[in-house]
């Protein structure tokens, strides 16, 4: 996995909790955490982070990592501000596959992001399908929440099927406003 995303995972604990937190977990899992953006380090590095966070807050892994997706997110978004000039997230969200992680290959030919296909379903549900053999749909999930955090929205993603594997399905709905206040 490209070091930009241990880079954005290293934001998103400081953001939640401290950067000691962070040489914490670094130390736990016996890594150096020399990331440098353009590097690339093996996925199981922040396999064994994730693992070191699960011991040290006690939450469940799949919460833990949508968490870090959500909180990761506005580093990437940072990182890349060109990448990110959409009206909304259903609009940013559907150039992930054509535009935006295809800049990404451009800038990191090594890297190898997740394929993602979309359908409009009758109900007007957004049905995102997530494909990589890495099984991080549910980083996904985190990434996506992240994005709406960014424009403003507050959605609702449900797995419809395939947590954890290859190939997993999402129906992500925007929340009307009175849902937000409740
Ligand atoms: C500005 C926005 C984004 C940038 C710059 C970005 C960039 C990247 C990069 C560099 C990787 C590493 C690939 C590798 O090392 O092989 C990656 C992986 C990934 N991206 Fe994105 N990404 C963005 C938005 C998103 C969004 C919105 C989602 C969710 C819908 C997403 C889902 C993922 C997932 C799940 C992975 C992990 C690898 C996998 O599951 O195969 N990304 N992304």
């Amino acid at each position: 996995m490209k070091g930009v995303i241990f880079n954005a995972v290293e934001d998103a604990v400081t953001t939640l909790y401290s950067a000691d937190t962070w040489d914490d977990l670094l130390e736990a899992a016996g890594l150096s955490g020399e990331y440098t953006s353009l590097g690339s380090y093996d996925d199981a590095d922040l396999l064994a982070l994730v693992g070191a966070a699960c011991k040290l807050t006690g939450h469940q892994p799949e919460a833990l990592i949508r968490t870090l997706g959500e909180y990761a997110f506005p580093h990437l978004a940072s990182r890349y501000p060109e990448l990110v000039d959409a009206e909304n997230t259903h609009q940013f969200l559907r150039a992930v596959n054509d535009i935006i992680h295809p800049e990404v290959l451009k800038l990191h030919p090594d890297a190898s992001p997740p394929e993602f296909t979309f359908e409009d379903r009758p109900d007007g549900a957004l049905r995102m399908t997530y494909k990589s053999a890495r099984r991080m749909g549910v980083l996904a999930e985190g990434l996506i929440h992240g994005a709406a955090n960014q424009f403003g929205e507050k959605l609702d993603v449900e797995t419809i099927s395939g947590a954890g594997e290859e190939i997993t399905v999402f129906d992500i709905r925007i929340q009307a406003a009175d849902e937000k206040a409740a």
